[in-house]
């Protein structure tokens, strides 16, 4: 990181702190804090996350600094993303009338927000552009926090939202992190590995929900190696982790987590549901399907278990299939 980087921290951590003195003092934040409330929310995770209230203004931002040094505040605004400017030159602020996240990198430092619209509307979440600090595809919501809580770390849940993470650590469960409505990427998956080796993914159970379980089985299966394991955990329709962990409380959630299926039996149940088994051809089509997915296997041993898997499933002999699946290998063109 250059030394421009580091000179837009201290800002960061001031629009921070201003957010939050917003959310406490702004008449206007009432309704904000109400709708916290309603949420379930105590005073005291609010602090823990530092939410904050971005007034419902153009130019609140600019404020932050006298005069003589707007010139230079407006600058480093507009390149965190704090600020948007105009093709005449102008800025305002990109954050009005919301109810602000703060982004944490590892070390605690503000590097993005996201700010959520109170009630109703479009788009319910804004969050900060790409920017010099912040990278949507490395970064994750509630890790700093999570490791500020928690003395070990024995596994990590991955959800969807802001709200999930902080309605989870409102019930006592504080290893969740969000991504930051973006798919999970290798890079994210390495830094949790590098945390503990059990990640649990929660996915909403939605139509999306269970579209990120296959992206993430794609960036999961070449990660997974020694003791390291992922565990996907379905959500009843309609229900997100925040809406769940309130209707069921922490220790069925918890419980049902540790239920979830691993990684290895949803590939398998899923290669499975994805041909007719009773017929001839299912068990053929289902090593053909499923050799992608082995391709992207680097334990040997988990590599050496799932063709075991695949030859019993297949009625083929465990050789006759290995030979088979390297002669298509190189077959093709
Ligand atoms: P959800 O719509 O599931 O959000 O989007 P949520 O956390 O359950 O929201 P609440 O409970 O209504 O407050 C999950 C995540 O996707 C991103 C955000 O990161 C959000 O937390 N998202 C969603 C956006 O970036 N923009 C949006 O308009 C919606
Ligand atoms: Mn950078
Ligand atoms: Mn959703
Ligand atoms: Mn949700
Ligand atoms: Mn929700």
């Amino acid at each position: 990181q250059s030394h421009q980087h580091k000179d837009l921290f201290p800002v960061m951590e001031k629009v921070s702190q201003f957010y939050q003195q917003q959310l406490r003092v702004n008449p206007q934040a009432k309704r904000a804090i109400q709708y916290l409330k309603d949420r379930g929310l105590s005073g005291e995770i609010a602090k823990q996350y530092a939410i904050g209230y971005a007034p419902e203004q153009w130019h609140a931002l600019i404020k932050l600094a006298d005069q003589p040094h707007q010139q230079k505040l407006e600058k480093d605004l507009v390149e965190t993303g704090m600020l948007i400017e105009k093709e005449n030159g102008q800025t305002y602020d990109r954050f009005r009338d919301r109810i602000m996240f703060p982004i944490r990198n590892r070390r605690g430092q503000v590097i993005g927000f996201g700010g959520r619209i109170i009630d109703k509307g479009e788009p319910k979440y804004l969050n900060s552009p790409e920017t010099p600090l912040f990278h949507k595809s490395k970064e994750l919501y509630g890790l700093y926090e999570m490791r500020h809580q928690l003395r070990s770390i024995d596994q990590i849940i991955i959800v969807e939202g802001y709200m999930d993470v902080v309605a989870l650590a409102q019930f006592g469960i504080f290893n969740a992190v969000a991504t930051l409505g973006t798919a999970t990427t290798s890079d994210h998956l390495q830094t949790l590995f590098r945390l503990c080796p059990k990640i649990i993914f929660c996915f909403d159970g939605d139509r999306a929900g269970k579209a990120a379980a296959l992206r993430a089985l794609n960036h999961a299966l070449p990660l997974i190696k020694d003791t390291r394991e992922i565990r996907l955990m379905f959500l009843p329709d309609g229900e997100d982790p925040d809406s769940l962990v309130r209707k069921i409380g922490a220790a069925e959630f918890i419980q049902r987590s540790d239920q979830a299926k691993t990684l290895f039996d949803y590939l398998i149940e899923y290669l499975q549901s994805q041909v007719d088994m009773n017929t001839f051809e299912g068990p053929a089509q289902l090593v053909h399907l499923a050799k992608p997915y082995l391709q992207s296997i680097h334990d040997q041993v988990l590599k050496v278990r799932f063709e075991a898997s695949l030859a019993k499933l297949s009625g083929l002999d465990p050789a006759q299939l290995k030979q088979i699946l390297q002669s298509e290998v190189t077959a093709t063109p």
